[in-house]
């Protein structure tokens, strides 16, 4: 035994033992890589194990979890998984349902709140200028809260349809 290993020349121990070195390099680099990729929050546990149950069968598990939207939109997901053939527990369905929907939330868009913002949150909310989201605040510290639409539209320089535009998102709040 003894007489085999010193009989391999030393180039090719080392050229193993690096090979050897770089393969669980790269294995342990891919393996934290698809973790990290993975949900793995300690507030994003419960039901996660039971996405993994019900949606690796037929495509890779990062496919599930590759779009964001809102609870209906997950809802159809799901049901269409089913007549896929995707079978489940009606609690595990229900675990996996709430799961996506908490932690794959359409991202809603902010609301501007014509009272409280900020002019950069004017400027990038309602696509404003730096001179009119400042006309904004100007306005607002000497007339008080704005209450409409048509209050805001009445600040010197602002354009209409711009508030316009923006008119979904706008909070009047105080
Ligand atoms: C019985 C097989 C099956 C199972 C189990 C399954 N899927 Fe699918 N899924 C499919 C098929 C088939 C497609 C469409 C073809 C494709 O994209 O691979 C798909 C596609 C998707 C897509 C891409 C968008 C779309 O609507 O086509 C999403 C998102 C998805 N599945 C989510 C899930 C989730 C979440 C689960 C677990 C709750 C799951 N799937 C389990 C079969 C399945």
């Amino acid at each position: 035994m003894k007489q085999r290993i010193s009989s391999i020349p030393v180039s090719r121990l080392l050229r193993g033992i690096l090979l050897t070195l770089a393969v669980a390099f790269f294995l342990s680099t891919a393996l934290s890589t698809a973790w990290m990729q993975a949900p793995a929050t300690a507030q994003e546990e419960t039901g996660k194990a039971e996405l993994r149950k019900l949606c690796v069968g037929c495509h890779e598990l990062e496919k599930a979890y590759s779009i964001k939207q809102d609870r209906d939109g997950w809802q159809r997901t799901m049901e269409k998984m089913v007549a896929f053939g995707m079978k489940s527990s009606e609690a595990d369905y229900k675990t996996v349902l709430d799961f996506l929907v908490k932690n794959y939330a359409a991202d809603e868009v902010p609301k501007v709140k014509v009272n409280k913002a900020t002019a950069i949150e004017l400027e990038s909310g309602l696509s404003l200028k730096r001179s009119q989201a400042k006309a904004v605040i100007e306005y607002r510290t000497k007339n008080g809260p704005f209450k409409s639409i048509a209050d805001l539209k009445k600040v010197p320089g602002i354009e209409a349809e711009k508030i316009e535009a923006g008119k979904d998102r706008l909070s009047f709040e105080e």
